[in-house]
C-alpha cells in the first residue's frame, strides 16, 4: 500500500488524469489510496514528515506539528490517554515524553492511521490503541493515565460554540474520566465564551504563524496562570497579571503602528503587553480580525504580529490613497482591513492603479481615514 500511496502523490503532482492514475492502482483500494495521496500533497508543511496516513478529514482537523510539539513540551506527561485522537498527531508527540499512551477513537479508519502515523515518528510501542466510543464504559475501564487530553470533532454548523456540542463532550468526559485524575486537557473552540467552562483552570490561547490556531484549557493541577497566549513557532509567552495596574489608553496614530496577534487580544492580555514591552504603546483599534496599537516609539517586541511605520494618513477613498500612493514612489499597496473578499480586489485594483514607485505600502482603515505605512523589517 505505501508503494502504491507513493506512486498516486507522484502521478498527481505530474497531471496525470484520474483514469491513468486508478488504472496503476489495485482496483479496491484506489479511492483511499488517492485521497492519502490528495491529503499528503494538501498537508505541505503541517507536518515535518511527508509520508503520514491520512483522510482529508483527518488531515484537516489534525493538530498542527508546531503546535503539538509546543504542547507535549509544556505538558510531559508521565502517562497520558488522548480519548479523541484522530489519526493521532497531538498524541504521538505527547507519547515521545511519556512511558505510557492511550490513542482512542470512534472512527476505526482514523485509529489505523494514528497506528500508522506513531510507527512512522517512532512511539508506536508506547501507545495503546482503543478502537471504540470513549465514553463506552468498556473503553474507560481499559485506561490508567495521569492525563485525559481531548480534541474534539466540532459539528460544522454549531450556532453557539457550547461544550455540549462537541464529540465527545468534555462535560461527559470530565465526568467518565473524573475518578481516574484531576488532571485533564481539552481543545476548544477559541471563540467559546470563558464563563461557560465550569472549572478552574487556564486558558492557553495559541497563534500560530501570526493567526489564531488554538484554545486549550488545562485543568488545575496543569495551569500557570488564569490566562494566557503563546506565539509559535517563537514560543513567546504572555500570562495573565490580575495586580497589574490598567495602563491602556486609546490615541490618534501616532509615528509607529504595531499589530497585535489575535491570540493576545482573546486572553484578554493587551494590558500585560503594555507593561511587558519596552516603550509605551497606546490602543489605536480593535476589530474582530485586527487589534492595532500605536506608539511615537519605534519598539522591537517579539509578541508584536509585524510593525510598521507611518508615513501618510488621509481620507478613506480609492482615489485618495491612490493619489497619496502615486506621489510618494510606492508601487504595491498591501490593503490590512475589514471589507468583503469580493470587494478586496477591486478595491485594491483602484488604489494601486498606475503606480510605478519600488515600494510597498499596508494601508489600514481609521474611522473615514486610511493610515498608509511601511512594515519595518521588510
Ligand atoms: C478533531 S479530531 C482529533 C484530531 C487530533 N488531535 C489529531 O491531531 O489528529 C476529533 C476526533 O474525535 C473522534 N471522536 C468523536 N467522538 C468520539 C467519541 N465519542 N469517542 C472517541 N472518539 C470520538 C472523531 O472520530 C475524530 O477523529
Amino acid at each position: 500500500m505505501e508503494d502504491y500511496i507513493e506512486l498516486a502523490v507522484e502521478m498527481i503532482r505530474k497531471g496525470y488524469d484520474d483514469r491513468k492514475i486508478r488504472s496503476k492502482l489495485p482496483r479496491e483500494k484506489a479511492d483511499e489510496i488517492i485521497e492519502i495521496a490528495r491529503a499528503r500533497i494538501k498537508a505541505r508543511d503541517k507536518f515535518s514528515r511527508t509520508d503520514l496516513w491520512m483522510d482529508m478529514d483527518g488531515l484537516r482537523y489534525a493538530t498542527h506539528e508546531v503546535v503539538a510539539k509546543y504542547r507535549a513540551q509544556r505538558v510531559k506527561p508521565k502517562s497520558i490517554a488522548d480519548v479523541s485522537c484522530g489519526i493521532g498527531i497531538q498524541l504521538i508527540f505527547f507519547a515521545k515524553y511519556a512511558r505510557e499512551a492511550y490513542a482512542i477513537d470512534i472512527d476505526e479508519r482514523k485509529l489505523f492511521y494514528a497506528e500508522k502515523n506513531a510507527e512512522k515518528y517512532g512511539v508506536y510501542e508506547k501507545i495503546r490503541f482503543i478502537h471504540g466510543d470513549s465514553l463506552n464504559r468498556e473503553v474507560i475501564e481499559q485506561v490508567d493515565a495521569d492525563v485525559i487530553f481531548s480534541d474534539p470533532a466540532r459539528p460544522p454548523e454549531m450556532p453557539e460554540r457550547r461544550l455540549e456540542d462537541l464529540l465527545p463532550s468534555p462535560l461527559k468526559v470530565y465526568e467518565a474520566y473524573r475518578h481516574k485524575t484531576d488532571a485533564f486537557i481539552f481543545d476548544l473552540p477559541p471563540q467559546i465564551r470563558r464563563e461557560k467552562i465550569p472549572w478552574k483552570g487556564e486558558f492557553e490561547y495559541i497563534d500560530l504563524f501570526g493567526a489564531l490556531n488554538r484554545l486549550t484549557f488545562y485543568f488545575e493541577p496543569l495551569a500557570k496562570a488564569e490566562r494566557s497566549a503563546v506565539l509559535l513557532p517563537a514560543k513567546a509567552r504572555l500570562e495573565s497579571n490580575p495586580d497589574l495596574e490598567n495602563i491602556i489608553e486609546w490615541r490618534e496614530p501616532l509615528e509607529y503602528i504595531y499589530e497585535i496577534p489575535q491570540a493576545i487580544d482573546y486572553a484578554d492580555l493587551i494590558n500585560e503587553l503594555f507593561h511587558k514591552v519596552n516603550g509605551t504603546l497606546y490602543m489605536l483599534l480593535r476589530e474582530k480580525r485586527r487589534v492595532l496599537a500605536t506608539s511615537s516609539e519605534k519598539i522591537k517586541s517579539e509578541y508584536f504580529k509585524r510593525a510598521y511605520i507611518l508615513t501618510g494618513i488621509t481620507k478613506f477613498h480609492p482615489l485618495r490613497i491612490n493619489d497619496f500612493l502615486r506621489k510618494n514612489d510606492y508601487g504595491r499597496a498591501t490593503l490590512r482591513v475589514s471589507i468583503a473578499d469580493n470587494a478586496y480586489w477591486s478595491f485594491r485594483r483602484k488604489i494601486e492603479n498606475g503606480l510605478k514607485g519600488e515600494k510597498r505600502a499596508f494601508v489600514f482603515q481609521y474611522r473615514d481615514k486610511a493610515i498608509i505605512t511601511e512594515a519595518i523589517g521588510d
